[in-house]
């Protein structure tokens, strides 16, 4: 079964074919991210209106990759939300259309239950149900139990900010640009993980999230220290000290998502964990798993880099199993 996939959720604009649900036949990623970068984070107007520009080239570009004809294509999927309200109707009318001129049937996808199919997609290895599903987006930040991929039930998500929102943030304070995540990454190889404290603030329930205290404790320790924008004009940046903020935020952000997917596996008794979104690109995060994985005899499976960020290719994936009604 082929299936059409597309996907307009937030900045990217993305079509892709997969084929009986893991076989990635063509994923075509068109992202307006250097549109936005000067203002600091993604404009929603910008967003849009690029994607209006470029949807039909991108979905005709998967198509002609994946060598299957639009009328030999089985469904199309679409990713239905959450996301920016313009991006997603662009997506939608899109595909809309599509499917009504070409009569194939339109299954509607949820944005984060494709991020938490994507380790499936990258299929390194066989994953048995339950599992485990940890989400951690510029989004949204979310532990899930996983009975089949028609079937994901929501153990708690952040309070405030999600994960990646935080190093977005926190890259802003310091002055390093957007998106925050990969320049965080860069800079906290350099620094010392030790030299602020810094943690997650606790929630009430223990599978929520809560990342504003810690971007606020960031936001305080650059005001007092005068770095990044809080620098005085004309002085040099303290990249030292900067790295060591790095360093600090990334150890403390990632390490409240181990120790709560940890603790979710113990609770229900699961031991395999997928992981999926943006953040889950990173490779510290990435390593503190394993280790984690490892003392405490879990398995846990990460997407291809490619497939961490927005794509079609997990839209059309889990599709699959919609449209089958099971995993
Ligand atoms: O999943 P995604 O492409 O978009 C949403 O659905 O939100 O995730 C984008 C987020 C951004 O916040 C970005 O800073 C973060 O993922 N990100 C990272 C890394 N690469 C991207 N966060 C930490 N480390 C990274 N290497
Ligand atoms: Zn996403």
């Amino acid at each position: 079964m082929r299936i059409l996939g597309i996907e307009t959720s937030c900045d990217e604009t993305a079509a892709a074919v997969v084929e009986n649900g893991t076989r990635v036949l063509s994923s075509v990623v068109g992202s307006s991210l250097s549109f936005h970068r000067k203002y600091g984070g993604i404009i929603p107007e910008i967003a849009f209106r690029k994607q209006l520009e470029t949807i039909g080239q991108i979905v005709d570009c998967a198509i002609n990759e994946s060598g299957v004809q639009l009328k030999k294509m089985d469904a199309i999927a679409v990713t239905q939300g959450p996301g920016l309200a313009g991006s997603l109707l662009v997506g939608i009318s899109f595909a809309e259309a599509l499917a009504l001129t070409s009569t194939k049937p339109l299954i509607r996808v949820d944005h984060l239950s494709g991020h938490l199919y994507s380790a499936v997609l990258s299929g390194q290895r066989k994953i048995r149900m339950p599992v485990i599903g940890l989400v951690v987006s510029g989004g949204h930040t979310g532990l899930y139990v996983i009975r089949s991929f028609t079937d994901i039930e929501l153990l708690g998500s952040t309070q405030d900010d999600a994960c990646g929102e935080a190093f977005d943030k926190v890259a802003k304070i310091l002055g390093l640009g957007y998106p925050g995540g990969p320049v965080i990454e860069k800079l906290a190889s350099a620094g010392d993980r030790n030299a602020i404290r810094l943690r997650c603030s606790n929630t009430k329930e223990p599978f929520d999230f809560s990342y504003s205290g810690i971007k606020t404790a960031v936001l305080y320790y650059a005001q007092k220290n005068r770095l990044g924008t809080y620098a005085p004009e004309g002085h040099k940046p303290d990249t030292g000290r900067i790295a060591d903020v790095c360093a600090s935020f990334q150890d403390a952000a990632l390490r409240a998502l181990v120790e709560k997917t940890l603790a979710a596996c113990r609770c229900k008794r699961i031991r395999s964990v997928v992981v999926g979104g943006g953040v889950a690109a990173n490779q510290v995060l990435r390593d503190m798993f394993a280790a984690a994985s490892k003392q405490n005899g879990i398995s846990a499976t990460f997407p291809s880099q490619e497939h961490c960020m927005d794509n079609a290719a997990m839209i059309a994936g889990i599709a699959y199993h919609l449209s089958r009604g099971k995993t």
